[in-house]
C-alpha cells in the first residue's frame, strides 16, 4: 500500500523537522552526556503543542493520528532518540485511557496530558515478568470503593517523572492473564506508597527516565480502573499494538539520522586524494543503509495508516515494522560508525550515541523475538 503524507502532516513534519534542528540537536550530545531528564525539551514540546498529536481534539488534542505522530517522533529521533522517546511515551501511556477508559475518565485524565502539563507512562514489565506480562505479580486487592496496589514494576520510561501511570495489576492472580486489570494512578509523583527509584547505567537513551517502581500499599479508587477486572492484559496488548510503530518512528528517525550524518562525512572526507564517497566499497555501503531505512519508513506508515483507517492486520503490521526498523536502525548505525572510522568511535561525533541508542528498540516495547512470535501467530492463525 502505498502511504503518502496529506498537506497537514507534511506541514507538521517540516515544522517539527525544523524545530528539533534548531533547539533539540544542539542539545542531544548534552543529554546524553549527562544521563539527565532533559526537561527542558518537555517544555519545547509543551510550548510547541507536539504532546498534542496523539490525541483527538475533543481532548485538546491535534490530530489523533499515529501517521502524523509518528512522522514528528521520526523527525525528534534523526536528532536525538532520548527526545523523541518522550513524545512516544506521553502516547503509549495514554492509549490504555482512550482505548479501556469510560468517557469520564477521559473527560478527567486526557486534557492535562494532551496539553503535556502531566506526563504519562505506562507500567506491565517486571523484574520477572518482561516478555511474558501475564506472569506479572503485583496485586490490587479491592478495599470498598478502593484498589490497594502491592508489589513492584521495572524498566518503566518515564516512571520518576510521570504524574500519570497506568499499572498493571494481577486482581484475581489464579486467573493469569485474565486476572490482569488496569488502573490510572493520577499524580503518581505525591502518591502515598509509590516509590520510583531511577536506574542507571544505561547504553543508551541515556537521559530518559527509567525507573523501577515499587507500591506499597498504594491506594487507587474504584473509578480509575479501566474495564472490568480481568480486562487488563487484552488492554494492555492493544496498546502495544499501536505504539509499536511509535517505537519503529524512533528506530527509522535514529537511522535516517545517522545516513545523513554518514554520507555528509564520506562527501567531506578525503583519502588517497578524493573523497571517499567517491569509493564504491563506500557507496554500496551508504545504498544499502539506503535502502533499509527507506523500507524501514515504508513499514511505520503503513502500520501507522492501518491504525489510522482502523483496518485489520495492525496487530502484525505493528510487530513487522518494529522488528524490521529496529533491525534496520542497529545495521544503520553500526554501518555509519564504520564509515567515519576511527571518528565514528569517539563522542565528539554524534554516530556513536546513535548505535548505542539504536540497540534500544531492538528490546522494548517487546524484544525482536516477541515480534517474531507475534507476526509467526498472525500469519498461522489467519
Ligand atoms: N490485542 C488484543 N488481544 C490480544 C492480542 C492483541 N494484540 N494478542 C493476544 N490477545 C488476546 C488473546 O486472544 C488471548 O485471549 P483469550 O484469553 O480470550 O483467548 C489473550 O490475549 C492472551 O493471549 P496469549 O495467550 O497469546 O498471551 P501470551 O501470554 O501467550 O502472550 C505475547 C502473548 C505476544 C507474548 C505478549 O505477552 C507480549 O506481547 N509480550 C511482550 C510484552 C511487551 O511487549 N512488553 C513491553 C513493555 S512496554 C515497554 O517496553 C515500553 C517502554 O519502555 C518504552
Amino acid at each position: 500500500m502505498d502511504v503518502r503524507l496529506n498537506e497537514e502532516q507534511q506541514a507538521i513534519q517540516q515544522s517539527v523537522r525544523e524545530l528539533v534542528r534548531g533547539k533539540i540537536a544542539p542539545r542531544a550530545a548534552d543529554i546524553d552526556r549527562s544521563a539527565e531528564f532533559p526537561w527542558d525539551v518537555v517544555d519545547i514540546f509543551r510550548k510547541h503543542d507536539l504532546f498534542a498529536l496523539p490525541f483527538p481534539p475533543e481532548y485538546g488534542g491535534l490530530s489523533g493520528s499515529a501517521l502524523t505522530l509518528n512522522v514528528a517522533i521520526e523527525e525528534v529521533a534523526k536528532v536525538c532518540a532520548t527526545s523523541a522517546l518522550i513524545l512516544a511515551v506521553q502516547a503509549l501511556g495514554c492509549h490504555p485511557i482512550m482505548l479501556g477508559g469510560t468517557p469520564e475518565q477521559q473527560r478527567r485524565f486526557l486534557p492535562a496530558l494532551a496539553c503535556g502539563e502531566k506526563l504519562a507512562a505506562y507500567a506491565l514489565s517486571e523484574s520477572s515478568a518482561g516478555s511474558d506480562p501475564a506472569g506479572m505479580e503485583t496485586r490490587a486487592q479491592r478495599r470498598g470503593d478502593e484498589y490497594v496496589l502491592t508489589g513492584a514494576k521495572n524498566w518503566i520510561t518515564n516512571g520518576g517523572v510521570a504524574d500519570t501511570i497506568v499499572v498493571f495489576a494481577k486482581t484475581d492472580p489464579r486467573a493469569g492473564s485474565k486476572g490482569v486489570s488496569a488502573f490510572v494512578l493520577d499524580n503518581a509523583r505525591a502518591c502515598k506508597g509509590l516509590t520510583a527509584t531511577l536506574i542507571h547505567g544505561k547504553l543508551g537513551i541515556r537521559g530518559s527516565n527509567t525507573a523501577e517502581l515499587h507500591f506499597d500499599d498504594v491506594v487507587v479508587p474504584a473509578g480509575n480502573r479501566l474495564g472490568e477486572e480481568g480486562d487488563g492484559f487484552k488492554l494492555a496488548l492493544r496498546v502495544l499494538d499501536r505504539s509499536r510503530p511509535g517505537v519503529a518512528a524512533q528506530a527509522l528517525g535514529i537511522a535516517q539520522g545517522a545516513l545523513d550524518y554518514a554520507a555528509g562525512y564520506a562527501r567531506e572526507r578525503h583519502q588517497f586524494g578524493k573523497a571517499i564517497a567517491e569509493f564504491q566499497g563506500i557507496q554500496f555501503m551508504l545504498a544499502d543503509m539506503d535502502a533499509q531505512t527507506e523500507a524501514a519508513r515504508a513499514m511505520v506508515y503503513h502500520a501507522s495508516n492501518l491504525i489510522d483507517m482502523k483496518a485489520p492486520g495492525v496487530t502484525a503490521a505493528a510487530a513487522i515494522c518494529k522488528l524490521l526498523a529496529s533491525d534496520a536502525a542497529m545495521r544503520v548505525t553500526t554501518d555509519a560508525v564504520q564509515i567515519l572510522g576511527g571518528y565514528g568511535y569517539v563522542n565528539e561525533y554524534p554516530v556513536e550515541r546513535m548505535m548505542r541508542d539504536a540497540k534500544i528498540t531492538q528490546i522494548y516495547e517487546g524484544t525482536n523475538q516477541i515480534q517474531r512470535l507475534v507476526i509467526a501467530r498472525s500469519l498461522l492463525q489467519g
